[in-house]
C-alpha cells in the first residue's frame, strides 16, 4: 500500500498547531476511546495526561520517518512487542485506529478542513502500522534480529532510552 506521506504530514503539522495543539488532540483521544471502548480501560495504568504525550510522541516518530522504512519498521515492531507487556489484543487494534482518526477529524474539523482524501490518508495509515505492530506482537521472533539490529532488545525496550516511543538515530 502506497501511502499519502504529504497528506499526512501536513496535516499532523496542522494538528500540531490548531485547536490547542498535540495536548488537546490526545486528551481527546483518551477521552472518548474510554468513552466508546469502555473494554480497554482497565488495560491503562498511565494517566491520559501523561500516556497523551507518548502516544503522540510515537505517532509524530512514525510520520517523520514514513520515507524510512529501515528506521520506522523496527520502531513499529519494537512498539508492537511491548504491548504484550500492556496486555493488548490483535482485536483492540481497530478500536484504536477508529478513534485515532476520529479524533484527528474532529480537531482539524475546529479551524480548517478535514476532507475524505485525508480520511482515507489516515486510516490508510494506521492500518499499516496497526499490521506491523500485531505481526510483530504475535510473533517475536519473526523480528528479533530485526530489532536486535536497531538497537533495541528482543523484549522492544532500549538500554540506552526509559523513552523507547522517540525514535533514536
Ligand atoms: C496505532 C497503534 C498504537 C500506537 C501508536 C500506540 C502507542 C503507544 C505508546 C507510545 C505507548 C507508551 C509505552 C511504549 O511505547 O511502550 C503505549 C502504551 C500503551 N498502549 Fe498503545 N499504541 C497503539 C495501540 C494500542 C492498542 C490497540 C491498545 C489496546 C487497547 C494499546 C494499549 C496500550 C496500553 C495499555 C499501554 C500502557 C499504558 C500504561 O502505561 O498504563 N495501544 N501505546
Amino acid at each position: 500500500m502506497s501511502l499519502n506521506v504529504d497528506l499526512l504530514k501536513e496535516t499532523f503539522n496542522r494538528a500540531k498547531e490548531e485547536n490547542g495543539g498535540l495536548k488537546t488532540l490526545g486528551l481527546r483521544f483518551y477521552e472518548r476511546l474510554f468513552e466508546k471502548y469502555p473494554q480497554v480501560k482497565h488495560l491503562f495504568h498511565t494517566p491520559p495526561e501523561e500516556q497523551h504525550k507518548k502516544l503522540m510522541a510515537s505517532v509524530g516518530a512514525t510520520i517523520a520517518s514514513l520515507t524510512e522504512p529501515e528506521r520506522m519498521v523496527p520502531f513499529l515492531q519494537a512498539m508492537g512487542v511491548r504491548h504484550l507487556k500492556y496486555k493488548t489484543e490483535s482485536a483492540h487494534y481497530g478500536a484504536v485506529a477508529e478513534n485515532l482518526v476520529a479524533v484527528l477529524g474532529e480537531h482539524l474539523s475546529k479551524e480548517g478542513e478535514w476532507t475524505s482524501d485525508m480520511q482515507t490518508a489516515w486510516e490508510d495509515a494506521l492500518k499499516a502500522v496497526s499490521d506491523i505492530m500485531i505481526e510483530a506482537a504475535e510473533n517475536p521472533e519473526s523480528c528479533k534480529e530485526s530489532l536486535l539490529k536497531a538497537g533495541y532488545d528482543a523484549d522492544g525496550f532500549r538500554k540506552d532510552t526509559e523513552q523507547p516511543w522517540v525514535l533514536v538515530n
